[in-house]
This record gives C-alpha cells, sequence and structure tokens, in this order.
C-alpha cells in the first residue's frame, strides 16, 4: 500500500463498518480533518456485523468519495483494530458519538482497546446534529423499501444502494455521471450559483455531490448551495468552513 503521499505529521485511524459510508461519517473525517494531518478511513474486513456490502465494495465507495483529499486514505484492515493502529505507526482512533446510545457501546470498545494496547488513545467527536439520526442501518432499511435517501449519503453510494436494491433513479433526477468537475473532484453547481435557481449538479466526484446536495435542503436549494464543492477541499484537505452546505447558508433543522 502506498502511505508515501501522507504528509509527516499527526495520524488519526478513523475506523469503521463502512457499510456503506454515510454523510455522518463523511462529516466526521472533515472534522478530523481540523485536528489530525491524515486520517485514514480503515474499513473493517472483522466486524460483528453481516454486510451488505462486500469489504471490496466498502473500500471502492468509500475511495470514490475521498478521492482527490491527499490527507485522506482509505484502507482495508483485517485482525485487531489495536495490531492495525500500531502496524500503521498511529497512536489515535478516532470515533463518532451521535447520541447517548451510543455512549455504552463506545466505551466499551474504547476501554477494551485501551486494554489491549494502552498506548493507542480514542478521540471521540460529537456528530454533527444533522446526521444524529441516521446510521448505516437505518439509511439501508429505507433505501431497501425503496426510501429516497439522497442527502444522506454521498451520491456515488447513493447509486450503488438504489442499484443493489434494484430501484431505479427516481424519474427526472438529475444523476451525477461524474463527467464534470476540473481535476476529476469536487462538485460544480452548474446552473444553481449559490442562492441561484436548480442546477444540474456536474459534480466531478461523488463527494462534492455527495456534501453539497446538502443533507435536508429541499433539491432545488441542495443544488444552488453545492455550487461550492470544489472549494471545499484546502491545503489537500476538506475546508474546515464548509459546513457541507456549501458555506453561508446554515443547515435547516431536519423536517419529520
Ligand atoms: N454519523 C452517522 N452515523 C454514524 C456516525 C456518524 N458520525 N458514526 C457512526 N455511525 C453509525 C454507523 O453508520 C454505524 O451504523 P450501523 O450500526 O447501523 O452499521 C454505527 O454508527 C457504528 O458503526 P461504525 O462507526 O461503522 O463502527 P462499527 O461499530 O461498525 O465498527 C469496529 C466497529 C470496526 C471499529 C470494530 O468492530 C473493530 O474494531 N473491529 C476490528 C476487530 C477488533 O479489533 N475487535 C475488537 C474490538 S474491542
Amino acid at each position: 500500500m502506498d502511505h508515501a503521499r501522507e504528509r509527516v505529521g499527526r495520524l488519526a485511524i478513523y475506523p469503521g463498518t463502512f457499510d456503506p459510508l454515510t454523510n455522518g461519517h463523511v462529516s466526521l473525517i472533515r472534522r478530523g480533518c481540523q485536528i489530525f494531518d491524515n486520517v485514514v478511513v480503515a474499513v473493517a474486513a472483522d466486524t460483528p456485523k453481516t454486510p451488505l456490502f462486500s469489504l471490496d465494495e466498502r473500500v471502492r465507495m468509500a475511495e470514490d468519495v475521498f478521492a482527490g483529499h491527499p490527507s485522506i486514505t482509505v484502507e482495508p484492515f483485517t485482525g485487531l483494530l489495536v495490531d492495525y493502529v500500531e502496524r500503521r505507526g498511529a497512536n489515535v482512533i478516532l470515533r463518532g458519538l451521535r447520541a447517548v446510545s451510543d455512549f455504552e457501546y463506545e466505551f466499551q470498545l474504547a476501554l477494551m482497546n485501551r486494554k489491549l494496547k494502552r498506548h493507542i488513545q480514542t478521540v471521540f467527536l460529537m456528530t454533527d446534529y444533522q446526521w444524529l439520526y441516521i446510521s448505516s442501518t437505518i439509511i439501508k432499511a429505507a433505501a431497501s423499501l425503496g426510501g429516497d435517501i439522497k442527502g444522506l449519503v454521498p451520491e456515488n453510494i447513493y447509486r450503488k444502494l438504489r442499484e443493489k436494491y434494484g430501484y431505479p433513479y427516481p424519474l427526472g433526477d438529475d444523476i451525477d455521471l461524474g463527467l464534470g468537475g476540473p481535476g476529476g473532484h469536487g462538485g460544480k453547481g452548474g446552473a444553481g450559483g449559490p442562492g441561484g435557481l436548480a442546477g444540474v449538479g456536474s459534480a466531478g466526484s461523488a463527494f462534492g455531490a455527495g456534501l453539497g446536495n446538502g443533507g435536508f435542503l429541499p433539491r432545488s436549494m441542495g443544488a444552488g448551495l453545492s455550487a461550492e464543492g470544489d472549494d471545499a477541499l484546502r491545503n489537500g484537505c476538506l475546508d474546515p468552513d464548509d459546513d457541507g452546505y456549501g458555506g453561508g447558508t446554515p443547515p435547516m433543522a431536519p423536517t419529520f
């Protein structure tokens, strides 16, 4: 595996099953990049879950999302997490906490990992509130019955989920074919500039579209705000000021 592109500096390992990666994970990784120089998204082969996607698929989907972001590496790992972290020359495990319900499991995991290797520290970041209620399982549950989970996962994963469950794309949905965008990454909002009309997002990678289409924003607003997707990258990492909504406009509260 080529680790040469990682800059020397603080390295955090962000492990998970990522079946599949969600925008909650993406948000966590983006924020991890504000603290660490490099973040490795470590996709577990050994997980108590029975994944829908193969290890290879989970890795490839995440790789597509972070293509063009040299500070973020995606790779699979087998065996004990702490052994992998040590092999990787790191001593920080990054994890997200969504709600109190996560705490007990995360506490157990962190303490067991600490028991196994005392020098490895687990660092927790709170998940942004707009992703509090999502998990890979609930997204799969909705997608499996044809529910539209657009905006909750990056665009490439949205397409994969629909394919996996045999649902065609909704009529009139503007699908990112990955053809546009200079340099092959970052979403350009097409006709829809910031605050402008809804545009066809010709994002070069799923990352711009996935973040730029923005969670709970109505599709028209999401497309307009995604115009800055290409600018979400600074210094080889994700723009710390980009909250995934194209900047400027605060995220809307989830509507149920
Ligand atoms: N926003 C939204 N959802 C989030 C999130 C965020 N920021 N962070 C986590 N989640 C969700 C995930 O989607 C996932 O949902 P799911 O349970 O429906 O699949 C859930 O929270 C937690 O998943 P994830 O963060 O992917 O971690 P995990 O619990 O699947 O991963 C490993 C566990 C891989 C870290 C653990 O099994 C492991 O270390 N395995 C290696 C073997 C090992 O060392 N075992 C001993 C451990 S002591």
